[in-house]
């Protein structure tokens, strides 16, 4: 069984780019988890959660954790909310090894601040940058449920993926 390479984190630190990488590196195959549900849903993640609502948008994250954990040898991006629960965590951890992309809140703000696309920072009475501030607080128990994790916050993509391509190169063999 070649084990599956899981990177999750919070919204910005470059899961998608960072996996690209990973598995172009390790002539691997690539799946983004919001990608794959955006393209089986036929519209975007904020649609689905203006049309149907964050429990809809779970349910259908948990699915395909379940699926994926069910393959092979995959470099797979979640989002950043994926892994919060701990039962997809687990089954994720089952198929491979999963690390966690960490970044100060300053720098996830300069690079998320202004996006459009991310219901889950959709603007409440207390602005964005409190309610980046409060998601992170809020999810950091559960991002430190994680075993492995790389502070992205001064890396470049390419150092991020050079680092992950050579601790998974480590631990493939006793997973
Ligand atoms: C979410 C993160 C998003 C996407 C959805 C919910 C979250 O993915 O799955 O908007 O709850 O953190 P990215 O981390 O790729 O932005």
């Amino acid at each position: 069984m070649t084990p599956n390479i899981i990177l999750t984190g919070f919204m910005g630190t470059g899961k998608s780019t960072v996996g690209r990488l990973v598995a172009a590196e390790l002539g691997r195959e690539f799946t983004d988890m919001d990608t794959l549900i955006e393209q089986r849903e036929g519209r975007p993640i904020a649609r689905i959660f203006a049309e149907n609502g964050e429990p809809y948008f779970r349910q259908l994250e948990a699915g395909l954790c379940r699926e994926l954990a069910g393959r092979e040898g995959l470099v797979i991006a979640t989002g950043g909310g994926a892994l919060v629960t701990e039962a997809n965590l687990r089954v994720m951890e089952s198929s491979g090894l999963v690390i966690c992309l960490d970044c100060d809140p300053a720098t996830l703000w300069q690079r998320i601040g202004q996006s459009e696309d991310r219901p889950m920072l959709a603007e409440l009475d207390e602005g964005r940058f409190t309610r980046l501030a409060a998601l992170l607080e809020q999810r950091a128990p559960a991002y430190g449920r994680i075993k492995h994790h790389l502070d992205v916050t001064h890396l470049s993509p390419e150092e991020a993926a050079k680092r992950i391509c050579e601790w998974a190169n480590e631990r493939m063999a006793n997973f």
